[in-house]
């Protein structure tokens, strides 16, 4: 029986973002079978992504990281190993898999043998099906032949699979078709929305019931006990908490995910201060830290309302992403506003900071799988990098260039992440772009980023098949749209916000 992997399998096996497989797909290089592909299609595109079993042993840590695409993050992050249950479990279901196969194999051996039995008698007994016979068993032999070369390149992506079916279960989402894969003990939720994804879910503690699914298929473990009690009917339907629940083998489930901005409730919460940190002169960064069980639920690119003390507000884009679990980012300039001076002199580690939102449209186009340009002037870096991490956890970009202009004296403030995501990701690029010397008081005039622009050009022929995101200053925004106008993107592929 052919060998059916979903996007997500295929990327991981072969090393590349998902973006790339579904582009494949799109272009009619692999076929899917309702969205699945067959493991021989994709060997037949990546004949070389196999590893040398003698091999195997030595390379096992840098393949589980690359598989699992923890390549950004395999400086802070440890590979988290399912329990010795969890392993038992999928054992199991691969060994039954494998006796499955071995039978399977055992009645085609039989047969063939049988076939092979059948010939003989039968050209022993009439010369005329002795020619007959013969012509067979050339095309048999011919036909086996070919049959070898192709298992030998398989056998090595099915290895893959395995291993990682045993080190990671894979979550399928329907109706919206989210994949991602649970490591460790995990919850679903947990490792769902630590790829990014907008699951629905209130208070991650078995409460609330926010997090319901429905399981299709697939077994699951409960973690933790909840108070949240399920109707007899939801029982009998296999609904279950994704809070509360991790997954032992690759499950499909029904749940909801916010579609788009409008599907995420506006939330007010009590976050407290973790970090406030000058980086350089013109900018300071500010991390925040909500409550485990009160999490902020927002898209990438979006922004909030923070209240300090004394009633002083600022309303600032979001630096981190949805997937960075109870923290979030704000870059501040540091400036004379009421809200710089106090953050700058007279904000403690620990203080209490409202939180209210979130709001704004400068999200991803989770639909498309086009390659992405993201455009940042000075602190439009802050909600360009929440989507730049959304984007790379969720690997649906096949390829992403970040171009920063500054025209601050100083390197952009968080240059080091930007030169660290261009070493570490195959399908990343950055460019800074110093302007300083040619900004008069860091005012970006037209003239100036224009010459960016054209820059920008040289290095995309295909400028018409991107989308691109910029975070630029507002007089900016008009001029900008028109040069992209002029290079034939459509308004969809254009999305703008201030700087
Ligand atoms: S998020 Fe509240 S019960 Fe799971």
């Amino acid at each position: 029986m052919a060998r059916l992997l979903s996007a997500s399998r295929a990327a991981s096996i072969v090393g590349v973002p998902r973006g790339i497989i579904q582009k494949h797909i799109q272009n009619g290089e692999l076929t899917s079978f309702e969205g699945k592909i067959k493991l021989s299609q994709l060997v037949k595109l990546y004949p070389d992504s196999g590893i040398e079993k003698d091999e195997m042993f030595e390379k096992i840590e840098e393949f589980i990281a690359s598989a699992l695409k923890r390549a950004r993050y395999a400086k802070f992050q440890k590979l988290v190993t399912p329990d010795t249950a969890t392993l038992a479990s999928r054992l199991g279901n691969l060994s039954k898999e494998l006796a499955e196969t071995k039978t399977a194999l055992y009645h085609k051996e039989q047969l063939l043998s049988k076939l092979h039995n059948h010939l003989t008698e039968e050209s022993k007994k009439n010369n005329n099906s002795a020619a007959v016979y013969n012509s067979l068993t050339e095309w048999l032999n011919n036909t086996e032949k070919n049959i070898t070369t192709n298992t030998l390149q398989i056998e090595p992506l099915i290895q893959k699979d395995d291993f990682l079916r045993i080190i990671a279960a894979q979550v399928h989402i329907t109706p919206s078709g989210l994949e991602y894969f649970v490591e460790g003990k995990n919850s679903i939720l947990e490792a769902g929305l630590t790829t990014g994804s907008a699951l629905n879910y209130g208070c991650s503690n078995g409460n609330c019931g926010k997090c319901k699914a429905k399981l299709i298929s697939g077994k699951i473990e409960k973690i933790k006990q909840h108070e949240y009690a399920f109707t007899e009917a939801e029982k009998n339907q296999n609904y279950f908490l994704m809070c509360s629940n991790t997954a032992v083998t690759d499950v499909e489930i029904e749940a909801d995910v916010a579609g788009s901005e409008d599907d995420i409730p506006q939330q007010s919460l009590s976050t407290k201060v973790k970090k406030f940190e000058a980086i350089n002169k013109y900018v300071s960064v500010l991390t925040l830290k909500t409550q485990r069980t009160k999490r902020l639920r927002f898209l990438a690119g979006q922004e909030v309302k923070l209240t300090l003390k004394d009633n002083i507000v600022a309303t600032l884009p979001i630096a981190s992403c949805p997937c960075d679990e109870s923290f979030i980012q704000f870059h501040i300039k540091n400036n004379s506003t009421p809200f710089s001076l106090y953050l700058n002199n007279e904000l403690k580690t620990g203080d209490t900071v409202k939180v209210n939102g979130p709001e704004g449209h400068f999200v991803l186009d989770k639909n498309s799988t086009k390659p992405v340009i993201f455009i940042a002037v000075d602190t439009g870096f802050a909600p360009i990098k929440s989507l730049i991490e959304n984007a790379l956890s969720l690997e649906a970009a096949e390829y992403i260039h970040f171009y920063w202009i500054n025209t601050q004296a100083e390197k952009p403030y968080l240059h080091n992440i930007c030169r660290a995501w261009n070493d570490a990701l195959d399908n990343f690029n950055y460019t800074a772009i110093n302007v300083a010397h040619l900004c008069h008081n860091e005012i970006l005039n037209k003239d100036v980023f224009s010459a960016c622009l054209s820059n920008l050009i040289k290095d995309h022929i295909d400028l018409a098949n991107v989308d691109i995101y910029s975070a630029i200053p507002e007089s900016l925004t008009e001029f900008a749209n028109t040069f992209f106008m002029a290079q034939g993107l459509d308004a969809e592929q254009v999305h703008f916000t201030h700087s």
